[in-house]
């Protein structure tokens, strides 16, 4: 089965075998299948570019529900199933008027594959409102409990990137999200702008939602239109002494502090100073709007794409003497 319709990059590659399960239980028996232990767990296809056929099992996790397991006056918290899509689960908890999530609307991808890599944007973290997640043991097929200190939540980062890679699937996560007194996060830059332009006076849930859409709708290429896995890198994190050598010769090179001694630097900034930003190869390219992004316009192979992030990663390398790495997954 091919396997396009199932990652956001729009790659056309097979998959040799191919399950979609919507029971724990069918979950549990497919893992357990002898002879199908090669398998690539697929949420909503996100954040992954695929570089060849598969020749294994395809399982995609496709548990579905959203309920509310307890409140108190000011917290609720909610239990999402994994394949529960990402921004419908936002958009449900902004129809109840739960806050927390407001910051990470649009998002691609699923509620079982949001922990993985702590998705994050605008100023909120994955991390802020995850309470704990439920996830099967590959090894035993028992269900085990990952606490918000379990996880070891980092920038695009978790416990399920490192030494748990490979041995979970995540079924589903609980949420603490508040009821009443939001903490509105409207720090970042973008969204004040965006929220006069809005003319909001008194930002609420609803409209920081909408703000943010907004910003990702003028930046992000849509993956239904153009395929694409969201940002192709993560922003890296270096040395304040590197970067005040770096200021020195590039003036307006911008930076978030991460503590004292190091600053992150927007990564779709170097590569746009490397002259990628826009550049089309045939059917695939760097999105125009956001250097970060690579795109695949009509039928690119996965392989062309992978070959062109290394290229920028050399290139962003041989200027700045930065590497840059991938955040989407090649497989
Ligand atoms: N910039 C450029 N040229 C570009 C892109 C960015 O110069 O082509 C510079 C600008 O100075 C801009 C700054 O980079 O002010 C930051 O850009 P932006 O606000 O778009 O954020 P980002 O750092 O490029 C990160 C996340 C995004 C997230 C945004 C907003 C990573 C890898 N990416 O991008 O996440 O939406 O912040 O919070 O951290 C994703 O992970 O898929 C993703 C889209």
């Amino acid at each position: 089965i091919s396997l396009k319709p199932y990652n956001t990059f729009g790659i056309n590659a097979v998959a040799k075998h191919f399950v979609s399960v919507n029971t724990m239980d069918a979950l549990q028996e497919v893992i357990a299948l002898k002879g199908y232990e090669n398998r690539l767990i697929l949420g909503g296809g996100s954040n992954m570019l695929l570089t060849k056929d598969f020749d294994g099992l395809v399982i995609h996790i496709n548990l579905k529900g959203i309920k509310i397991i307890s409140e108190s006056e000011d917290f609720v918290y909610v239990k999402a199933q994994a394949g529960e899509n990402w921004h419908n689960f936002v958009l449900w908890c902004i129809k109840n008027n739960f806050g927390g999530v407001e910051n990470l609307s649009l998002i691609p991808g699923n509620v079982g594959t949001s922990p993985i890599q702590n998705i994050g944007a605008y100023g909120v973290e994955l991390k802020d409102v995850f309470e704990s997640c439920e996830a099967i043991s590959v090894r035993n097929y028992q269900q085990e409990t990952f606490t918000n200190a379990d996880c070891n939540f980092g920038y695009r980062n978790s416990i399920f990137k490192q030494e748990a890679k490979g041995k979970y699937i995540i079924t589903s996560v609980i949420f603490k999200l508040t009821k009443q007194n939001h903490k509105l996060n409207i720090n970042y830059g973008t969204i004040i702008n965006e929220l006069e332009a809005m003319n909001v006076k008194t930002p609420t849930i609803q409209s920081v939602s909408q703000a943010v859409i907004a910003i990702r709708e003028s930046k992000l290429p849509n993956p239904k239109k153009i395929g694409n896995s969201g940002s192709f890198f993560k922003n890296p994190i270096i040395p304040k002494s590197q970067f005040d050598n770096l200021a020195l010769n590039f003036k307006n090179i911008p930076s978030y502090p991460v503590n004292e001694d190091q600053v992150k630097v927007p990564a779709g900034w170097l590569i746009e100073q490397t002259g990628f930003k826009g550049k089309r190869f045939n059917n695939y390219g760097v999105h125009d709007k956001q250097a970060l992004v690579l795109v695949n316009y009509s039928d690119a192979k996965g392989a062309d794409i992978l070959n062109l992030s290394k290229l920028i990663q050399k290139t962003v390398y041989r200027i700045f003497n930065i590497s840059i790495e991938a955040e989407v997954n090649i497989i």
